[in-house]
């Protein structure tokens, strides 16, 4: 039975984990654009993968579910790749919420069900939830274990109307979302592991550069150990090291990638005075 690799969100990120682990599996590439998932098929195939695509809107349990069939109807899932989202400069705090928040938990849910024993997933956070001030214990339980269905309407998120707040809350929630369903996935033999990146130029982190935050970014970038952006290339590696098989005792963990803008920000030049 052909092994198969899910890739949600065909953009720079994805297709760059996808690179490394996906040789010799087939590739579903699925994405809300069939465009995007369409180009980056074509760079795939030209590359010697296999890869058929899907269209998906991760803040669709419907559209969720339909991927997961078309999915199984591939083959054995042995790896999912959850790189899709939208930043605080393309979208409303209400869409953040919905995509990046409910949509990843809405993912591991579903895809948690069908995972192969010896199979790993990722999913990408962000360092900006590394900068959210800490939460409360019952906030942390509330973002990693309310069903599903329930996370939108929780008390803690209704005060959220920045759209950069809801990103970090997101991104912050994703992380404990992944850690509380690594037990579920470790019942089926699987893993789960959030990466943070920090800035990796890609369409969604120019369109953060070029827009209001911009000149905050160039400043995490000039004031970060790095004194550099990342690239997709370098989450590829961590991607692979997580999902492959030097990665078979890592599962429920989050990994910073950032330059060190994290450790700038609170202890450095960058953070709240
Ligand atoms: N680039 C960065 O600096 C950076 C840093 C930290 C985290 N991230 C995160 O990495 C992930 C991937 O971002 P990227 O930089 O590769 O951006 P990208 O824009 O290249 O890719 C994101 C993809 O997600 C898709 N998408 C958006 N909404 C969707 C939905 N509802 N359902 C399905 N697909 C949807 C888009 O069409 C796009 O193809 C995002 O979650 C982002 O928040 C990016």
């Amino acid at each position: 039975m052909p092994q198969v690799i899910v890739a949600i969100g065909a953009g720079s990120i994805g297709q760059a984990i996808a690179r490394r682990v996906s040789a010799g599996k087939h590739v579903l590439l699925a994405d809300i654009r069939a465009d995007n998932a369409e180009l980056a098929a074509k760079t795939l195939d030209d590359a010697g993968f296999t890869v058929s695509t899907a269209t998906v809107d991760v803040s669709s349990r419907a559209s969720v579910e339909a991927l997961v069939q078309k999915a199984t109807a591939l083959g054995e899932i042995w790896g999912l790749i959850h790189a899709a989202g939208v930043s605080p400069s393309q979208a409303s705090p209400e869409t953040i919420l919905k995509v990046d928040l409910y949509g990843t938990a809405l993912v591991l849910e579903l895809f948690g069900n069908v995972m192969a024993r010896g199979g790993s997933g990722i999913v990408i956070a962000s360092q900006s939830g590394h900068r959210l001030p800490p939460l409360s214990a019952e906030h942390n339980k509330a973002l990693a274990t309310t069903p599903t269905e329930d996370l939108l309407a929780l008390p803690m998120l209704q005060p959220v109307t920045d759209s950069l707040h809801a990103y970090q809350l997101s991104k912050r929630g994703n992380s404990l979302r992944v850690m509380a369903e690594a037990v579920r996935w470790g019942k089926r033999g699987a893993r789960i592991n959030t990466i943070s990146p920090g800035i990796i130029i890609t369409p969604l982190a120019n369109d953060e550069l070029k827009g209001p935050r911009g000149p905050g970014y160039r400043r995490m970038i000039e004031a970060s150990a790095a004194g550099r952006a990342g690239t997709p290339d370098e989450v590829g590696n961590v991607g692979a090291l997580l999902m492959g098989p030097e990665g078979a005792f890592i599962t429920g963990s989050d990994f910073l990638m950032d330059g060190g803008v994290t450790a700038a920000w609170w202890f450095g030049d960058l953070g709240p005075k």
